[in-house]
């Protein structure tokens, strides 16, 4: 009944008015001038209703004015299905199913920005169909370990790299009237103890690594949400933060949007008025059997907000400042009358996914080009493995999605090979047969009673008589693998998935392995199989992104954006102890140290000395690339100058492909630690056989500057630095020096 009567007015509010149109509703009239008009038309209890939600996902707006409900939804990857008012447990609609795009860390691989583009439009028409305000996504946590379970939601281990993906997703996203959500701010690098961990970072580390690409998705992609991330930081909750919202957010960046907690994030109704929460969901999960008759009346920004007014404790100047924030993302989107009416499953949506997902995946090894497959009558395709066959889409958490379809790798080299070459399949281990998330299932049965040695058995009696094998595996969706509320326990693969590449490799010298999962795996059979690939989760097209790779129709352009460490003790954060944290005398509070600082991912490797078992940057292509000689345009920049650097790049192989050309700084005569380089820039180039392009790259003093943490500001010391540029962080191919003055 709320819901068609503010359906009504909403409707009402897009009509020619009759008399005098309220300012708030006239939508040629500058949103400023429209907030201030509605918030003084708002009694106390409206501006309390709309800072907190009314079900799972959607916050009430004012029915009375006519101001629409706020619709949010997850995210990231594609439209997640609905739920019930105040449950988890699926509302049973049949029509809820999406595409499913690749994950982030696949979208972050294509080292692309149209790709970026490209995916905020698809996934944003997908959300304008079901009528969706809000995305909760992107995310952009910095890859910090890879035990990390969710880090296939987010976009690697660099910050330049994230910033540059976000940015077009948030662009394209809200240009459809939908809100980006971006999440989660922040320091949320982990799962283990998500809620409890306070992360104790120097500011220089805060500003350098883990906040660009949240800056970066506000001030440059003009983000009109943010979700505050579940752990402490500084001892107070992210989700309602001095130093984090206040600060930095809403003070540094100007951000005039909303700040949205995560889902129970909210904890203390005071620090949620003064520490910058605008909106608040998901206290308490279950949110009607606390007991109340209406929980949400009894969230931190509810009934015991309105409390404190009442009783003169504190002011209305915070609720103001929210209610505005809030009502500014109505009026972006919930009344914004102008945004289409989106479109879901399409054929283009299917069509994009599949892209996106061949072009982040990333070719690692190729020994003897056993890769492409080139099918002819007769050859036979032997596909091993689990995750051939297993439904990815369901799973992992929140970023669960019930699809209308979803291609398994094995269907797509089957539809590839089809009336060419034979393909045969043999299952090899056993992982994780369920297939359910609150509610959606695979509808698969996986059920296998074999022994792993029977298993093992029959996939390598069939490899013997097999002209390729491709072994399908990695990690699944499943809890302490790469899913939500749980870490992984190790980098190694599970399942006894190694003696089962082990026992193929000995059988067949052209087995190709692809490695399903958001993070890096341990491969100690690394060096005993001719090519191994690595798959993210690819969504609905999965199969065939695949096997568009596979055999040749994309030439592989994925760059890793995260290291591959050989073992687990080769990362940062483990190297130095500083994971999962230590827990607290007589609290709940975890402290985890972030030991290692600025040097994440490649920084730490570099400046340590510590080979990856594949690096940041890295992927093959089915061509080469030749690199002539780095120039620069001066030898020496101003201090409010640029300089450019440039490199030709030549095809040099006899298929066309694209090259993602990486530019990383170093400045050797610094007065503090630097790391060894850092990505500066990058440009993905497409090349024809033969073909030369001079790829060029603007350098500012900006992207010489380190985070002076005592004077709070960046500083670029004047001296010497080196552009090196190159195929991949461990793959530099020239360098040029050039003087800052
Ligand atoms: C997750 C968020 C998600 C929210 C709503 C939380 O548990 O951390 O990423 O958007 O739930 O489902």
């Amino acid at each position: 009944m709320k819901n068609l009567a503010s359906f009504a007015l909403a409707i009402a509010a897009t009509l020619p008015a009759f008399g005098n149109m309220p300012a708030y509703r006239d939508t040629s009239k500058p949103v400023e001038e429209r907030v201030e008009d509605a918030l003084a038309r708002m009694t106390l209890q409206e501006k309390i209703n709309i800072i907190h939600a009314q079900s799972k996902f959607c916050a009430p707006g004012v029915p009375r004015l006519g101001i629409p409900e706020l619709w949010t939804t997850d995210g990231p990857h594609g439209i997640r299905p609905e739920v019930l008012w105040d449950e988890w447990d699926q509302a049973g609609w049949t029509n809820d199913s999406c595409v499913a795009f690749p994950a982030l860390t696949c979208l972050a691989a294509t080292w692309n920005p149209d790709m970026a583009a490209l995916y905020g439009t698809s996934i944003g028409e997908e959300a304008r169909y079901r009528g969706k305000d809000v995305l909760l996504g992107p995310g952009v946590n910095i890859y910090r370990t890879p035990l990390n379970g969710r880090n296939f939601e987010y976009m690697g281990e660099d910050p330049l790299l994230a910033s540059r993906m976000v940015v077009p997703y948030v662009k394209n996203l809200q240009a459809l009237g939908v809100a980006a959500c971006v999440k989660h701010y922040a320091l949320n690098n982990n799962e283990v103890n998500r809620h409890t961990t306070n992360a104790v970072v120097d500011d220089r580390t805060l500003y350098e690594i883990y906040l660009p690409a949240f800056k970066a998705a506000v001030q440059e992609g003009g983000a009109w949400s943010i979700m505050g991330a579940y752990n402490y930081y500084k001892d107070q909750h992210a989700c309602h933060n001095q130093y984090l919202l206040n600060d930095i957010l809403k003070g540094e960046w100007g951000f005039d949007g909303a700040v949205i907690s995560d889902w129970g994030g909210t904890h203390d109704t005071r620090q949620a008025i003064t520490n910058g929460l605008d909106l608040e969901f998901g206290s308490w999960t279950n949110g009607l059997s606390n007991g109340a008759s209406n929980a949400y009346d009894n969230y931190y920004m509810a009934a015991p907000y309105l409390d404190l007014i009442r009783k003169g404790e504190v002011g209305t100047k915070e609720l103001d400042d929210k209610v505005r924030r809030v009502l500014r993302l109505t009026f972006r989107t919930a009344m914004d009358y102008s945004k289409g009416s989106g479109a879901i499953c399409s054929e283009e949506h299917y069509d994009a996914a599949r892209r996106i997902g061949a072009e982040g995946i990333v070719l690692l090894r190729n020994e003897g080009s056993v890769l492409p497959i080139r099918p002819a009558s007769g050859t036979r395709i032997l596909v091993v493995g689990e995750n051939a066959v297993k439904m990815m889409t369901v799973g992992g958490g929140s970023s669960s999605l019930k699809v209308q379809r979803e291609i398994s790798p094995l269907d797509g080299i089957r539809n590839s090979a089809a009336g060419v070459a034979s393909v045969d399949y043999a299952r090899g281990y056993v992982g994780d047969v369920s297939g359910e998330y609150n509610g959606v299932t695979t509808g698969q049965n996986l059920a296998d009673s074999r022994t792993p040695a029977e298993l093992i058995a029959e996939a390598v009696e069939k490899a013997r008589n097999a002209d390729y094998v491709v072994f399908v595996g990695g990690l699944n969706k499943s809890a302490g693998q790469d899913c939500e509320d749980s870490d992984r326990a190790s980098l190694g693969l599970p399942y006894g998935q190694d003696a089962v590449i082990e026992a193929l490799a000995a059988a067949n010298p052209r087995t190709i392995v692809v490695n399903v999962s958001g993070n890096a795996v341990a491969m100690p059979w690394v060096k005993k199989v001719p090519a191994i690939v690595q798959a993210w989760f690819l969504g609905s097209e999965a199969g065939n992104s695949i096997a568009d790779v596979l055999f040749g129709r994309a030439n592989p352009s994925g760059k890793l954006p995260f290291t591959f460490p050989v073992a687990l003790a080769d990362n940062g954060a483990h190297a130095l102890g500083a994971y999962p944290g230590t827990r607290r005398e007589g609290s709940d509070i975890v402290d985890l140290e972030y030991s290692e600082g600025i040097l994440v991912g490649y920084r730490w490797h570099d400046t340590k000395k510590i080979k990856p078992l594949f690096a940041f940057g890295h992927g093959l292509s089915y061509t080469t690339f030749g690199y002539g000689k780095a120039g620069v345009s001066a030898s020496s920049m101003g201090a409010d100058g640029t300089i450019t650097v440039s490199v030709p790049v030549t095809n040099t192989g006899d298929i066309a492909g694209a090259e993602v050309v990486q530019l990383y700084i170093s400045d050797p005569e610094c007065s503090v630690e630097r790391p060894t380089k850092e990505l500066k820039d990058f440009k993905k180039v497409y090349l024809q056989p033969g073909e030369s392009r001079t790829v060029e790259f603007t350098v500012r003093p900006s992207d010489l500057a380190y985070f002076d943490a005592a004077a709070h500001e960046w500083v670029a010391e004047p001296g010497r630095f080196v552009a090196s540029i190159g195929s991949a962080s461990d793959d530099i191919r020239t360098s040029v020096k050039f003087n800052l003055k």
